[in-house]
């Protein structure tokens, strides 16, 4: 049974139809990067699973319980970061924590443990005792996330927790979610901001106006918006042999020389760097293209695969390149 399940889930605002029949299966430990651009129906989604919207019509199942008819038993395994914190005047964070421990009924010792484990987690014990209001935005965003993780839920939902920080601060909030992702915790993430996604999910929903364009794993992804492997390679010397020879393998769609590397420089050689596109479809394992080179007597001196481009992805699959 998966751990979060929609069925034709639909949710309508007035006219607008924010959710159209959305089908969406995740299984316990997966991380799910829920991707769409600006009104596309990522919080709704979210609200929804969080119990906080009832669907129009369709289903939302969390753990196997219904929203809208088993809110009370889905509040405790689901932990909710909304996309901005409310504001807490005069409070100090180990009380805002308190206090939502104590929501959920964690008293005593008990109380003061998961408070001080939450805070080692998010790397906030310096700041214990600081005004909730005086947090950085990063901090708030950590803030927010120890508050979740009070009652140890299983399932996160978090709508875009990393938006409005600066580089670090992303960085920061990245390797949490590495750190829950290893604990075991189902988690959602939206975010218009792909390649980071692309790091620690491992399966991706697209979504635009509420209808879900693509949901599996990242390299189907790139699969289905006809993105083919790309690598570069360089050798010692006879480069242009070298390309001559790579055209020949199966899979091949493109090759070509180049002078200036594309953020690489290889370390020996004459500076030029063999470009070889392969078909998104192909069986062809990149690994074959260094076998090839050796036993034809070249030298490699750099051989990279380019980065998954999800970007890229993105935009062609919301392009209607998906049938
Ligand atoms: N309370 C509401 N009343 C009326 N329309 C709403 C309401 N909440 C959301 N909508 C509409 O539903 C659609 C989906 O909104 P939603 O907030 O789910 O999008 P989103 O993917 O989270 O977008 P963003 O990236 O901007 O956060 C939008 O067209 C939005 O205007
Ligand atoms: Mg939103």
């Amino acid at each position: 049974m998966p751990m979060i399940e929609t069925i034709n889930l639909t949710k309508r605002y007035a006219d607008l139809v924010a959710l159209d029949a959305l089908n969406l299966s995740i299984e316990a430990g997966d991380c799910f990067g829920f991707i769409g651009p600006n009104g596309a129906g990522k919080s709704t989604t979210i609200k929804i699973l969080a119990t906080l919207l009832k669907p129009s019509s369709g289903q939302a199942m969390v753990d196997g319980l219904t929203v809208g008819y088993q809110n009370r038993q889905i509040r405790p395994i689901i932990g909710y970061v909304p996309d901005f914190m409310g504001a807490y005047e005069d409070m100090v964070v180990t009380e805002y924590l308190e206090f939502f421990a104590a929501c959920y009924n964690i008293n005593g010792m008990q109380r003061k443990k998961v408070v001080g484990d939450v805070l080692d987690l998010t790397d906030l014990n310096y700041k214990a005792t600081a005004e909730v209001n005086s947090l950085s935005r990063g901090m708030q965003q950590r803030l927010s996330i120890a508050r979740v993780l009070l009652h140890d839920p299983k399932v996160l939902l978090m709508d875009e927790p990393a938006s409005g920080l600066d580089p670090r601060a992303r960085i920061e909030i990245r390797e949490l979610l590495k750190e829950l992702k290893r604990m075991g915790k189902t988690i959602i993430i939206s975010s218009h901001i792909l390649p980071e996604l692309a790091d620690f999910c491992n399966t991706v929903g697209i979504i635009e106006r509420g209808k879900l364009l693509f949901s599996g794993s990242v390299p189907e992804a790139m699969r289905r918006a006809k993105l083919g492997n790309v690598i570069h390679v360089a050798v010692a010397d006879r480069t242009q042999q070298a390309a001559q020879l790579l055209t020949k393998l199966v899979g091949v769609t493109k090759v070509s020389i180049s002078d200036s590397p594309p953020g690489v420089k290889p370390s020996a050689g004459d500076g030029r760097v063999i470009n070889i596109s392969f078909d998104a479809d192909s069986k062809t394992d990149v690994s074959d293209v260094p076998n090839v080179l050796v036993n034809q007597g070249f030298r490699i001196v750099m051989f990279t695969e380019e980065a998954i481009n999800l970007e890229t992805a993105f935009m062609r699959l919301t392009k209607g390149a998906v049938q």
